[in-house]
């Protein structure tokens, strides 16, 4: 078998932790005195902290003072982390293990590409940390997605080609970002969302091994 590079997203793919990133987002912009969307919400998936809360003060008309802004980035993520502090291992989404297990036993490389500062906390609190190769994150990038920095870096992480790597993203960031890498796209998500991915699952339930074998072996 070949060695392919296989890298995940996290928040939306391996734990539903974009729920909380919505919840703890809309209380804020309510504080200021507007709402958003779930539809706008599909524009902050995959962005960084920073750049989530330009668009959501653009969205509100509303521009505050330097340290304002850094005021309510901490205030977003501290109410994000209270709902992060009570996860646990029944949060991974369903048959994320079984794949990720699947990928180790066949001697894939494995590594995580999040823009999330917040991944290693999330991923030792539902304990699934020792499964990964590689952790690049929000910590170690300078380019939020869609730019492919992440995953480059996480194909470095795990000495893979970029062209032998393929992605697994819910935002649309992320997949520009897999494609922008070259690498193969793999929308986890609805079909209307995600259509510029490579191919398009609502789940990992949806993936079989012998798509994975496919994929490794291609
Ligand atoms: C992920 C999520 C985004 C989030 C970003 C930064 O990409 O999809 O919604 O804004 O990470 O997360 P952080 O945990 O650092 O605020
Ligand atoms: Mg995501």
């Amino acid at each position: 078998m070949k060695r392919k590079g296989f890298i995940f997203d996290l928040d939306g793919v391996i734990v539903d932790t974009a729920k909380y990133h919505f919840l703890a987002w809309k209380n804020l912009a309510n504080s200021l005195g507007f709402d958003f969307t779930e539809i706008q919400n599909e524009q902050l998936k995959g962005v960084s902290r920073v750049e989530s809360l330009k668009k959501i003060l653009a969205w509100g008309e509303t521009s505050v003072s330097e340290e304002k802004f850094q005021e309510l980035m901490t205030l977003k993520n501290t109410e994000y982390l209270e709902f992060i502090n009570k996860m646990d291992d029944s949060e991974i989404l369903p048959d994320v293990p079984r794949v990720l297990d699947y990928l180790k036993d066949n001697n894939q490389g494995v590594s995580l590409g999040s823009a999330s500062k917040n991944a290693r906390i999330i991923l030792e609190k539902v304990n699934i940390l020792s499964k990964f190769e590689a952790i690049v994150d929000g910590n170690d990038v300078s380019k939020a997605k869609p730019d492919p920095e992440v995953f480059l870096n996480a194909a470095t992480a795990i000495n893979v080609k970029p062209e032998d790597c393929i992605v697994f993203e819910d935002s649309v960031a992320g997949v520009q970002a897999a494609n922008a890498a070259h690498m193969i796209s793999i929308g986890i998500g609805s079909q209307d969302v995600l259509h510029e991915a490579d191919y398009i699952f609502n789940d990992f339930t949806e993936i079989s091994t012998e798509f994975i074998n496919k994929l490794i072996n291609n």
